[in-house]
């Protein structure tokens, strides 16, 4: 069902020297950011997006109804700036899309499942955990914390608006409650360990080592949530589909890997176990996640191969080894010394890994030559094929309705 590498949606598109659009960036409403700001790839301002062209779709699929018209056909649907009905599910076109929100509902979770009652009683032991075992949780807490709901709000105010196809943004849909259910679990795990809350969902604004992360993001999803903004045009096709870049690729496909990989190896010594075990499902979600985006991607591409010029692509390969930059830094900033058998140079190696693979994925060479993977047992982890029984009981209890009662 679940894999790390689902097949890619096709990868035909060739290039075309088409404009590059150069952006810039200003952050108005971030106001703390870190000492050491990353240079910015793409720089917006949100005063100069263009206004709605005549050629723009509508985003609610409401404008364009005609009672009585023809009835959709296959051929009629695309994936951005579609003219089509879009309340229609069926017929389907991207099957990919719609066996990807199967998949998600047979893997529904709640975040109370699991028991937290180990992870309180170490937390609260004098000599349970070290000082920099203490660190690794409450800096992953406090980025993941807001950075879940930093990509819930993108997808539900800037994405699905722009993602022309009825099955996509049915994924779409599940992906959101499920980006709730994440912030849930970090939420959960906080009021289980009785952490500041304040200290922990305000890190991603006072601690340059998170802060850096959504400082990065922010501006991606400013400028698409702005409701002058519609595609269209070659140059704001482009904006989408850098920012699905930024959001799919980078964000959930690399800034998350350092905590994750910190988490669960805490786990797999039997420490936070129940931590643990919300980060590994919260994981395998964020895989699909990733997986969908990266199908939407580089369906846009097939579709309008125009966006994907030399000029774009350069920039694309640019910001993923920005991303890996900051994330290498963030695995440096979390882990000051070695601890769990794990070190920050060991995070370099496997982020250049992850981001070869990325760039595999969306049709982009490699960058990192010669690197392997240092921590072989993440890819075990998210294979769920490898690991009996991880969802069976629950998704059982699930099918069957057995937690509902009428009274
Ligand atoms: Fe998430
Ligand atoms: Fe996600």
């Amino acid at each position: 069902m679940l894999n790390w590498d689902d097949p890619l949606a096709g990868l035909t598109a060739q290039p075309n020297p088409a404009t590059k659009t150069a952006v810039t960036l200003d952050i108005e409403t971030f106001v703390e950011p870190s000492p050491t700001p990353a240079a910015p790839i793409a720089e917006t301002r949100l005063d100069s997006v263009a206004p709605a062209s005549s050629a723009a779709t509508g985003a609610t699929g409401l404008e364009n109804i005609e009672m009585g018209a023809r009835r959709i056909q296959v051929d009629d649907k695309k994936i951005i700036n579609c003219r089509a009905d879009l309340n229609q599910l069926v017929p389907f076109k991207y099957h990919w899309a719609w066996q990807k929100y199967l998949d998600a509902c047979a893997n529904h979770w709640m975040p109370q499942e699991i028991n937290m009652n180990a992870d309180i009683a170490l937390w609260k032991s004098a000599d349970g955990l070290t000082e920099d075992e203490r660190i690794i949780i409450k800096r992953n807490l406090g980025f993941f914390s807001t950075a879940d709901s930093l990509v819930a709000n993108n997808l539900v105010l800037a994405v699905y608006r722009h993602i022309t196809n009825p099955e996509c943004r049915q994924y779409l849909l599940r992906q959101a409650f499920e980006e709730a259910l994440h912030t849930h679990a970090y939420q959960y795990v906080v009021e289980s360990l009785g952490l500041d809350e304040g200290e922990v969902f305000n890190m991603y604004r006072e601690l340059p080592a998170v802060a850096r992360k959504a400082e990065w993001a922010l501006p991606f999803t400013q400028y698409l949530s702005d409701p002058h903004f519609h595609t269209g045009t070659p140059e704001n096709d482009q904006r989408l589909l850098r920012e699905l870049i930024a959001f799919y690729v980078i964000f959930e496909g690399i800034f998350f890997y350092v905590g994750f990989t910190q988490i669960l190896s805490m786990g797999r010594r039997n420490k936070m176990t129940g931590t643990a075990e919300q980060f590994q499902y919260i994981m395998r979600d964020e895989s699909m996640h990733m997986n969908f985006g990266i199908d939407v991607i580089n369906q846009i591409k097939v579709e309008n191969p125009h966006l994907w010029s030399e000029s774009f692509k350069g920039e694309m390969i640019r910001m993923i080894r920005e991303a890996v930059e900051i994330e290498t830094q963030y695995a440096y900033d979390t882990m000051p010394r070695g601890v769990l058998g794990l070190n920050a140079p060991m995070f370099k190696e496997y982020l250049e890994f992850i981001a070869n693979r990325r760039c595999a994925q969306i049709g982009l060479p490699e960058q990192y030559p010669g690197v392997s993977n240092p921590f072989p047992w993440m890819s075990e982890v998210l294979d769920l094929k490898k690991e009996k029984n991880f969802f069976e009981t629950r998704v059982t209890e699930y099918q069957t309705g057995g937690a509902l009662s009428w009274d």
